[in-house]
Parts: C-alpha cells; sequence; structure tokens
C-alpha cells in the first residue's frame, strides 16, 4: 500500500488539497453571498456537475440538522451540497451518543437543536421550551414578551437570553426536579465558543461564547462551585482532524481509496495541503495554526476581521484578500 500510496505521490503532477469554508463572514452574511462565493463554489465541480477539489463547510454555526443547512446552503449557492459537506459546531456532539443516549438532553438554541440531538442519536430530548412549559411561572418576566406566543405558535424554539439562563441555573443546581440540590453538576457543552460573529447587521453580534460568559458569571454568584463546561467547534484540534478525514472521504478516486487504506495503516493522508478560509483570528486562523500540518490559514477581511495588517496574536498564512473568492482560487497557490 505505502508503495502505491507513494507512487501516486510522485506520478501525480497535482497533489490534491482541500478546502474548509467558514460560512458566517465568508461565505455568507445572514443569507446573502458575500463576493463571488457562488462562482468560486461553481469552480470546485467539473462541468458534469461532479466534485473535483474536495471542501466542507467549517462552521460555528448551527441550530439545524446537517441535511437541512446542505440543503438551503444548496439552493442558496447555486451548487449541490451534500450533508456530509456541511460540519457545523455540534456536528461532533455525536460522538457523545455513546455516553449519553438514554440520558436527558435539554437542547437549548435557535432553530430546532432538539430536531438535531435526536437526529444524532439521543433518545430522550427535551428543548429548553418543552422543559420550561412544564412549569407555571418559572420565567417571571414572560408575561411581558409579546413575542414568546408567537414563537410557541411556530413551534420554533425562542432565544430569549434571560428565560434560558434562569431555566439553565435551575436545571445545572437541580439536575432538572426544582426544589432538590443535586451533589454534581450534570454536563454542559456548549457547540462554539464564539464571542462575536458576523451576521447581517454592519457590526459583530454576540456568540454563543458571549451566552457562556453570561451564564457562567451569574451561576459562579449563586453557586458555591464554578459552572464546569465543555466547548466543541472551532478552534478545538479535533475539529480539524474530523475536517480532515471528512475531506478524506470527498477526495476524487483514485486518491480517496488510497488516503483511506493508508490512513488506517496509521499513516499520513495524501493531502498536501488543506486550506481554511475564514474570517475570525481566535477561531479560525488560531483553529489551523493549532492543528499544524497540512492546514494552511486563510484570513479574509468581510466578516469579524477587518483589520488592514495581519493579525497580531493569530497572524494568518495568507491575509487581506478582500474575498472575491474566484481570485482566490485563481492564485498560483491553487495550482
Ligand atoms: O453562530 C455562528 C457563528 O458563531 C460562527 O459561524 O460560520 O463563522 O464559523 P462561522
Ligand atoms: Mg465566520
Amino acid at each position: 500500500t505505502s508503495r502505491s500510496f507513494s507512487q501516486l505521490r510522485s506520478h501525480s503532477e497535482r497533489p490534491p488539497f482541500g478546502i474548509a469554508f467558514d460560512i458566517d463572514g465568508v461565505i455568507l452574511r445572514g443569507n446573502t453571498p458575500i463576493g463571488g462565493s457562488p462562482q468560486a463554489l461553481r469552480r470546485l465541480y467539473n462541468e458534469c456537475g461532479t466534485l473535483k477539489i474536495p471542501y466542507v463547510f467549517l462552521t460555528n454555526g448551527g441550530g439545524v440538522r446537517e441535511s437541512k443547512r446542505a440543503f438551503e446552503l444548496s439552493k442558496l449557492l447555486g451548487v449541490n451540497i451534500l450533508p456530509s459537506q456541511v460540519i457545523q459546531g455540534h456536528s461532533l456532539f455525536k460522538q457523545l451518543v455513546n455516553r449519553f443516549e438514554n440520558e436527558l438532553i435539554i437542547a437549548v438554541g435557535k432553530g430546532e437543536p432538539a430536531a438535531v440531538m435526536s437526529e444524532y442519536g439521543f433518545k430522550n430530548v427535551l428543548s429548553i421550551d418543552e422543559y420550561a412549559s412544564y412549569f407555571d411561572n418559572i420565567d417571571p418576566l414572560a408575561q411581558y414578551k409579546k413575542w414568546t406566543t408567537k414563537q410557541h405558535s411556530l413551534s420554533a424554539d425562542s432565544v430569549d437570553w434571560s428565560r434560558d439562563i434562569q431555566v439553565l441555573c435551575d436545571i445545572l443546581r437541580t439536575g432538572g426536579l426544582p426544589g432538590r440540590e443535586v451533589a454534581h453538576q450534570p454536563p454542559l457543552y456548549f457547540a462554539n465558543d464564539d464571542l462575536e460573529y458576523q451576521a447581517i447587521f454592519p457590526s459583530e453580534r454576540l456568540g454563543m461564547g458571549a451566552f457562556r460568559i453570561a451564564l457562567e458569571s451569574i451561576f459562579n454568584r449563586i453557586h458555591p462551585n464554578a459552572l464546569e463546561y465543555t466547548s466543541f467547534g472551532k478552534p478545538n484540534p479535533s475539529v480539524f482532524k474530523n475536517a480532515e478525514t471528512v475531506l478524506m472521504q470527498h477526495a476524487p478516486s483514485p486518491y480517496h481509496n488510497l488516503q483511506v487504506v493508508n490512513h488506517a495503516h496509521g499513516g499520513d493522508h495524501i493531502f498536501k495541503t488543506l486550506y481554511m478560509i475564514g474570517d475570525n483570528p481566535s477561531v479560525d486562523i488560531k483553529g489551523a495554526q493549532q492543528a499544524g500540518h497540512p492546514w494552511f490559514s486563510v484570513l479574509t477581511r468581510t466578516g469579524v476581521f477587518k483589520g488592514k495588517e495581519n493579525h497580531a496574536e493569530y497572524p494568518a498564512d495568507l491575509f487581506g484578500l478582500f474575498l472575491l473568492l474566484h481570485h482566490l482560487l485563481s492564485l498560483p497557490l491553487f495550482v
């Protein structure tokens, strides 16, 4: 295997590369494509629509099932995106199914977090809306929130920091049954720890990391033990390792087969370079740097980062492209 692997490497004129695209602030702002992102993505396919260059979306966003997100992205960007090409902040929660399959999971967040968790294989999932609906007066401010009724009738999860912080503090102190105290705080997982991200509004919006800080500050004042939690998503090295594996699965044959075999024998994969194209230095660029070879980071100025010089703390390998992606893809770097 290793002989054929190295033969292929040496005979190949173009060792394959792969690309991980951040979504918010690189590909989209809200639901609007940035720059030439649809045209750039089209260049990653041949005329018959077969994928030429393996790529994934590596986003810290989420709230919907990967299959639904792939469908929505395909519509917005005009290419056929597979669910396996969409890696969201919570995608690696799947790894927790073995541990928590039959435990009660309370899912918090925008979109349909409970449906996402059920699809991953958790058997016993409630949205925080459903959980809160079992208790009268759990949120003393509910009567002032005119929008709550409307959201419930649409059966979408409300995104309500005051209610969610209150209810999460209840659950974390009591294990879910009000009135008692538990010795051990139930495990808490965040899908990412992004302080801010770039949405449609001109300046950055507060992300899940900001929500975590709010919850943690309050919990630590009302509880003797500090909040324990784990944050998934970029910049964790495991996210980049997982992206490498997924990119490998999308590599065109014969590379794909050789890579899978070589990887299974503990060898390196065939990618010469994997590009992480992101807008957030402390998330996307830091993550690619920590992941090391073969990751190569590209920092755009279309989202969170708007500086004129490369970022001081997490300088990208390539910086300052005012991302018209098709320009980027025509650089010698990619040939
Ligand atoms: O909520 C989304 C945000 O935290 C980041 O998304 O695509 O920039 O990783 P993205
Ligand atoms: Mg981003």
